[in-house]
Parts: C-alpha cells; sequence; structure tokens
C-alpha cells in the first residue's frame, strides 16, 4: 500500500519538472524524510521466500541470496523486519558516525534530495544525520534474527583528523562487543562531508593495528569506495587491504561527476540536474553508474584471483543496480553480494513488498 504512495511522489514528480528547480528539491526532501519514516512503521506481512534458494556462505556467515540494501537507507538502524519480510539477502544500518549528526542543511532546505524519475537518478547532499554510535550500537536491530546484519561507518568530520579515525576505532569497538553485528563496512567515500581522502593507507594501517589485527570475534570488515575512482587505485588500495588483512571491497559509493554523468539526464530535467549539482554538490546515484560499478567489479575480481589470497577477501557491487540482468552480470564476473538503493525504490514502487521475490524469481527462471 505505502509504495502506491511513493508511485504518487513520482507521478507528481515527473509532472513538476518545469517548475523551479529549487522548490522540486524542496519538496522531494521533505518528501523523502516523509516517505522514509513511513516506511520503517510500515508492517511487512512475513512472506513466502522457500521458492528461492540463492544462499551463499561468505567469512562463515550465511547470506539468504546475492542482493540487499546499500547504506543509507536504514540509517538509524530501522527497518530490519522489513528487509527481512520483503526478502533481503541481509541488512546494513548507517552509515552512522561516533557522534551524532543532524546532517547538512543548505538554502533552506533540511538534508536536500532529489529524485529525477526519467533519468533514474537521485541526488542527496544529506551528510551522514545519525544518532551517533554510542547509541546506535547499543541499539536493538533484530526482534528475531534471520538475515545477517551488517553497520556502515565512518569518520565523522566534527573532528580533526586524528581524533576522527581513533573516534572510529572507538566505534569499531563498540560494534564488536555487539554480537548482533555480522559485518562492519567502513565508508572511505561520502562525498557530502568535507573530509581528505589523502593518507588513506595510513589511516587503513591505523584501522589494522587497532582493530583488524586485535578482533576477537570474526567480525568481517569491508571498504566502500566511490565509482569514481581510478581503476589502478582500486588494485593498489585492494592489494594493501589484503595484506592488512581487510575482508572485502564494496563499489561503490554515489559519484559527484558531475560532468561525465550530465550526458546521461533527460533533457527534461538537466535544470534541476544543474541546479542541484552547482548549489549543493552532492552524489549522484542509479542507473547511470551500472556501468562503472560492473567494470570496477569486474578488475577488482581479476585483480583478487591472481593474488591467490589465502584468506577469504569478497568484492560487493552497489550502484546502478535496478533489475535482474545486472545480478546476473555481477554473479558472472564473481561478484559476492550487491546491494542497491535507488533501484529499490523503482521496484518497490513497481512491486511493493514483492520487491525482492520479483528479481529473485525472475533470477530463478534465468538460472534455470
Ligand atoms: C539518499 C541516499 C543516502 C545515502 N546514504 C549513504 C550512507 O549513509 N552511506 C553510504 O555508504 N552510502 C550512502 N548512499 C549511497 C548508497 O549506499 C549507494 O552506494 C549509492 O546510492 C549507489 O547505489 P544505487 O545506484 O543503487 O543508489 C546513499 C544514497 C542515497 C541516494
Amino acid at each position: 500500500m505505502l509504495n502506491l504512495i511513493f508511485k504518487l511522489a513520482q507521478f507528481i514528480n515527473k509532472k513538476i519538472t518545469n517548475f523551479p528547480a529549487h522548490l522540486i528539491i524542496y519538496f522531494n526532501s521533505w518528501g523523502r524524510i516523509f516517505l522514509m519514516n513511513k516506511l520503517y512503521k510500515t508492517k511487512v506481512s512475513e512472506l513466502n521466500h522457500a521458492n528461492f534458494n540463492f544462499s551463499r556462505k561468505l567469512w562463515n556467515i550465511e547470506f539468504k541470496g546475492p542482493l540487499f540494501n546499500a547504506a543509507g537507507m536504514f540509517k538509524n538502524n530501522e527497518g530490519y523486519t522489513i528487509a527481512v519480510n520483503q526478502g533481503a539477502a541481509a541488512y546494513i544500518g548507517g552509515t552512522s558516525t561516533y557522534n551524532p549528526r543532524l546532517g547538512n542543511q543548505a538554502r533552506g532546505i533540511k538534508l536536500p534530495f532529489v529524485t529525477l524519475e526519467k533519468s533514474k537518478v537521485a541526488i542527496n547532499y544529506l551528510g551522514l544525520p545519525n544518532l551517533g554510535d554510542e547509541v546506535l550500537s547499543r541499539r536493538q536491530i533484530a526482534i528475531k534474527k534471520v538475515i545477517p546484519i551488517g553497520m556502515s561507518v565512518m569518520r565523522s568530520n566534527d573532528y580533526s583528523a586524528d581524533i576522527a579515525i581513533e573516534k572510529l576505532i572507538t566505534s569499531l569497538w563498540l560494534y564488536h562487543n555487539n554480537t548482533e553485528i555480522d559485518f562492519i563496512e567502513i565508508n572511505e567515500s561520502c562525498p557530502n562531508v568535507q573530509l581528505g581522502v589523502e593518507d588513506i593507507v595510513a589511516r587503513l594501517e591505523l584501522i589494522a593495528t587497532k582493530f583488524i589485527q586485535l578482533r576477537s570475534r570474526p567480525l568481517p570488515v569491508v571498504v566502500k569506495f566511490s565509482v569514481d575512482i581510478k581503476t589502478q587505485d582500486l588494485l593498489d588500495l585492494i592489494d594493501v587491504l589484503v595484506q592488512l588483512k581487510f575482508d572485502g571491497v564494496n563499489i561503490g559509493n554515489t559519484s559527484t561527476n558531475y560532468v561525465k554523468y550530465r550526458d546521461y539526464i533527460d533533457a527534461s530535467e538537466l535544470k534541476i540536474y544543474d541546479y542541484f549539482t552547482q548549489k549543493f554538490g552532492g552524489g549522484i546515484s542509479g542507473k547511470l553508474l551500472k556501468q562503472q560499478s560492473l567494470s570496477l567489479c569486474e578488475a577488482a575480481v581479476l585483480h583478487i584471483k591472481q593474488l591467490n589470497l589465502n584468506h577469504e577477501f569478497h568484492v560487493i557491487r552497489s550502484a546502478g543496480i535496478d533489475c535482474v540482468q545486472d545480478i546476473v552480470d555481477s554473479e558472472n564476473i564473481g561478484v559476492a553480494l550487491n546491494q542497491w538503493y535507488t533501484g529499490y525504490f523503482e521496484n518497490y514502487i513497481k512491486y511493493g513488498d514483492l520487491v525482492y521475490t520479483k528479481i529473485m524469481n525472475d533470477f530463478g527462471s534465468l538460472k534455470t
């Protein structure tokens, strides 16, 4: 039922593309908050997903299939039961930071966000709103644990660089102490907070010596990069991650390559695209990133195979996933898991709570 309200918002959005861009962004930002709060509260009845079984064991954790949400959908660890009942393979909360954050407010708009429906693109300038790790690490996520739970964490730009990394390590230990959490994703790629990406190797080394090497329970840690990363930089960073005994990579987070992706935007939405990227900035997500995430993941998987590792190191793909063919493409190149955000809502609007069932049934028929 709730998906029909999302559908109405989509319909309105398609009709108002010639309204002033600021007004459209205001409507979308307010609408996102309103609809997400509704989504978190919605009750999804338990569906029967027994007819597909694409489970896979990674790091000794049983994932129910190849697809689950990308970070940012359940910022404060809401919605676990929704993910379970809709048929997600796993659940990831966050991105959270050590300290609570309100997120960005700019030009009179709280948590700026817009969906360009015709282009199947979203742009967000949220800036990591969350309740902070002290609170979130103590919050119970699952009443009954059914699918694995991950947590996405990041340095906070409210601290100086030295303190921010120490606080991140404190957060990692907070989640380590919470046995509900099965894996961690370190977000190294949020475009909406001012944080240097330089010194990444030194930072990863610090996380390795102060956390990875000292973990006293299996708690895999993957690092999420932007889809804007250059292939060679990605491969170099994989070498570092492997050597430091991290457990995987996620490629990737939203893009800030506004010039490159401008060509993919529907003519009727260019005015909104330009206004958002010029006045707010923000990260681009959606369909137009699928080729980029696929080719980076392919290079990553090939590289990892050549390294002949003696520990598990997996590639997770996010960005641009919105249909069964994307899952097939990922499986064909050896991606272990997929996450979706923008495409999830496209499909939720069409299929409601059958959002995973539909794609997994299609996947099943393609496989047989
Ligand atoms: C509104 C919004 C909020 C997001 N918040 C986060 C976040 O907190 N942490 C993160 O790692 N990625 C965040 N992302 C990025 C997504 O996790 C994902 O990497 C990106 O949107 C590309 O996937 P997609 O094309 O399926 O949307 C956010 C994306 C959107 C649209």
